[in-house]
């Protein structure tokens, strides 16, 4: 530990000035206009792995922006770890929003706000740091086997490809994650779930064209309120969603997993606090903590249609729309939730409009295992590094490639993220606490050392 903490400190403004370097591009993988720098922010990676001690570095092309694949085999002997993450960032927008240039890395109070900061950058980023390390000490514990993708944030389609075209190449014992919070740095912990999503385009049609709004108005449908009405019929009293079938599959957590859930440190007067809101809201019968932990949810996303320039302009629309996505947790599977919510859309649809039915991209929910000797490597190195043995969580997010690590490759994945929930993930002003990258780059050779250890 002294030795790890001695190079840590010894390096410390160059990781910082690399990250910072790393976060100047702009490598938003939903919007084209910035397929340049998405490709060079890949190229960056890849030099950087290279240049950290990484063998057979390469940018792996794909349909759409390229996977970043390296290793370090130094005995077939040793278990080995597969580090995955994403160079791809969400939009910036609102731009107005932020205090300072999304991709202009800028530190204020001890936190690098800039977007992909903590989602997934500065994440990954440790890794790299954390191998270099590793390599420069001569303490590299485990072959390590690096994969980081460009489309983590635009559901991973071509890296399901990917990973089932490279099974062989990807052969490991463990897939190693930083992309997930910890409650808080004095209550270190590990998520031990990821939800699954399914997301959803719809479009309701009233008139053939926007109407005069006098002419008309009272005498046809309007889109807009049609669209309202339905998606708010979606959830019953008790804010439970109210599509046929939609829970069918979903269990009740076991009693002990249920209180162990709810001892986790959360203060919801806090929560409430640092959201502005009133009152929390949510299915009825279950905690916060469950919520956004166990059970499957509907949002929407946006809701478009009408008028919403400048001052006023009096119209019926033709046209409605709205993104709804829902998180699904185990036994739910993407595809099922999508068929269901769409016949269930299509059926709730008064004969006044039509509606349309997209499905966007999806992803399966998981559960890692807390019993496993990866599991247990991360504890004893979080325990080391914080002082303090960090409690298993279900987190509410999804990564959808983590269900597919398990089916293709049939390995499991630690969820060692070093991320806060209040980080601003996807909101303007994200940021990392630049004391949580070093503590990130400082905890992961632990992981390495003891899960090489436990393993023998
Ligand atoms: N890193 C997040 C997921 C996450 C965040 C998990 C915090 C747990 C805690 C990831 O980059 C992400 O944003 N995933 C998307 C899904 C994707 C298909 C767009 C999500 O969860 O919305
Ligand atoms: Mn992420
Ligand atoms: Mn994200």
């Amino acid at each position: 530990m002294q030795e790890i903490k001695k190079y840590v400190e010894e390096n410390k403004q160059r990781f910082l000035d690399e990250l910072f370097e790393l976060l100047r591009f702009p490598s938003v993988s939903a919007d084209p206009k910035y397929k340049g720098d998405v490709l060079k922010t890949a190229d960056f990676v890849a030099e950087k792995l290279a240049a950290a001690g990484a063998d057979k570095v390469e940018v792996c092309q794909t349909a759409g922006y390229p996977i970043i694949y390296g290793e370090k085999i130094i005995d077939a002997a040793l278990p080995t770890v597969l580090v995955y993450g994403h160079y791809d960032v969400q939009p910036a927008d609102p731009l107005e929003l932020w205090h300072t240039p999304p991709f202009e890395p800028t530190v204020r109070d001890g936190k690098i706000y800039a977007r992909g900061s903590a989602d997934d950058k500065g994440q990954f980023y440790m890794h790299v740091k954390a191998f270099e390390l590793m390599m420069k000490t001569n303490t590299v514990a485990c072959n390590v086997k690096f994969m980081i993708e460009g489309e983590e944030e635009v559901g991973s389609a071509n890296l399901g490809i990917f990973v089932n075209a490279n099974a062989e190449r990807l052969k490991a014992d463990v897939v190693l994650i930083s992309d997930t919070s910890m409650i808080s740095m004095e209550n270190p912990s590990i998520e031990t779930g990821l939800r699954g999503l399914a997301y959803m385009e719809v479009e309701v049609t009233g008139p053939n064209r926007d109407l005069h709004s006098g002419v008309y108005g009272g005498a046809v449908a309007n889109p807009i309120t049609i669209l309202c009405k339905m998606i708010a019929s979606l959830h019953d009293e008790n804010n439970h969603i109210t599509i046929p079938a939609f829970y069918d599959n979903v269990t009740e957590l076991p009693t002990a997993e249920k209180l162990a859930l709810n001892t986790a440190p959360f203060d919801l007067d806090d929560y409430k606090k640092d959201l502005g809101i009133q009152s929390e809201w949510g299915e009825k019968g279950y905690s916060t903590l469950e919520r956004t932990g166990t059970r499957p949810t509907l949002e929407v996303n946006g809701i478009w249609g009408g008028y919403i320039g400048e001052g006023a302009k009096t119209v019926l629309p033709s046209k409605a729309h709205a993104k709804i996505s829902m998180r699904l947790v185990p036994h739910q599977t993407s595809a099922e939730i999508a068929e269901l919510f769409q016949q269930h859309f299509e059926k709730i649809a008064p004969e006044f409009v039509t509606v349309k039915v997209t499905n966007h991209h999806g992803g399966e929910p998981v559960v890692t295992p807390t019993d496993s000797i990866a599991y247990r490597a991360a504890e004893k190195a979080i325990e080391e590094s914080f002082g303090k043995k960090p409690i298993p969580t279900r987190g509410g997010g999804s990564i959808p490639i983590v269900a597919l690590f398990e089916d293709v490759l049939g390995i499991k994945s630690v969820l060692m993220g070093f991320g806060l929930d209040s980080d601003a993930l996807h909101s303007p002003n994200e940021k990392y606490d630049i004391y949580n990258y070093y503590k990130g780059i400082e905890t992961l050779p632990l992981f390495h050392k003891y899960f090489a250890e436990l393993s023998k």
